[in-house]
């Protein structure tokens, strides 16, 4: 049985075998002739809010043959304290396969465990994998084997989206900045399981020196509403901007996971400069999920 939990737990040949395949997605889309999920029902059940992550998957199901079921967790008796591990097991008598968003990372790892049927994180608080593999993705589209470059990442250092960066640094052999606030840096248990060369600092004009790609992510995740006031003042400044950019390599990629709060994380001018790379790394979580979705039956 294959999931797809955390990049963490991703064997890098599944890692480079899901880009490989994603390509081929991207390529053949809407002539390719692979159902691999024909006859199947895939539950979404998103816990937070989405509109990437849910609209991608819905389409992907679907185009790989397969239909879709959407399901808020405040609809389902999830919703209501329905333990996980129950929810899991009722699924897995009717379903045959979940990509799954919500808070804990444990309980997508619960919900893998007890159903039994492929189950994708769809992000979680630790980790946002299919975010990573379509940013690699992206990266590796337009400048080649990501392998010796160095990414930049500027902003909550500690959320999902870069520790799911951390982890693959190691497995893909690129540098890895983080430009963060001490305490919105990764704590030195989870640098030491990613490995890998990472390097954290306060100085963002440092981290941005010759860079590949500039990354940022939002400065409040979901989930994190109750700390704006305290993160919009202790993250003011490490945004990605003009002067930024300068500092970085000539035609350096800039890049945003989405969705993007203009004057904060970067600013209006830069983000629309670079609209066509950030748009087409929204584009490509369809390509890629594709690809994971049609890894996990094969
Ligand atoms: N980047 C991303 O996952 O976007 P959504 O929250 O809209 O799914
Ligand atoms: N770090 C962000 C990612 C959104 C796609 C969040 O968790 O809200």
């Amino acid at each position: 049985m294959k999931h797809l939990l955390s990049i963490e737990k991703l064997p890098q040949a599944d890692l480079e075998k899901i880009l490989t395949a994603a390509a081929v997605m991207k390529r053949e889309r809407g002539a390719h002739q692979l159902q691999p999920l024909a006859g199947q029902t895939w539950a979404l059940i998103f816990s937070k809010s989405s509109t990437r992550t849910r609209v991608s998957f819905e389409v992907g199901v679907s185009e790989l043959g397969g239909r879709p079921m959407f399901l808020s967790a405040a609809d389902i008796q999830l919703g209501r304290g329905e333990p996980i591990k129950d929810t899991a097991r009722v699924m897995a008598r009717m379903l045959h396969g979940a990509v799954f968003r919500t808070f804990a990372q444990r309980d997508v790892e619960e919900f893998a465990q007890f159903s039994g049927i492929p189950t994708i994180n769809a992000l979680t608080d630790e980790e946002h994998p299919c975010q990573i593999l379509a940013d690699i993705f992206t990266v590796q589209e337009k400048r080649g084997n990501i392998a010796g470059k160095v990414i930049a990442f500027v902003g909550d250092g500690a959320c999902n989206v870069p520790v799911s960066w951390m982890f693959a640094a190691a497995k893909l052999g690129f540098e890895l900045r983080l430009a963060a606030p001490k305490q919105f840096q990764p704590d030195a248990a989870l640098l030491r399981r990613a490995g890998g060369k990472i390097v954290c600092t306060e100085d963002l004009k440092a981290a941005a020196e010759g860079a590949d790609v500039l990354y940022t992510d939002v400065w409040v995740s979901m989930g994190k509403e109750a700390e704006s006031a305290e993160r919009l003042k202790a993250l003011a400044g490490y945004q990605i901007n003009e002067s930024l950019v300068k500092l970085a390599k000539p035609g350096a990629l800039v890049m945003h996971c989405l969705p993007a709060y203009r004057g904060r994380e970067i600013d209006a001018d830069t983000f629309e400069a670079n609209a066509q790379t950030i748009f087409d790394q929204a584009e490509n979580r369809l390509h890629v999920q594709k690809a994971i979705l049609t890894w996990t039956v094969s």
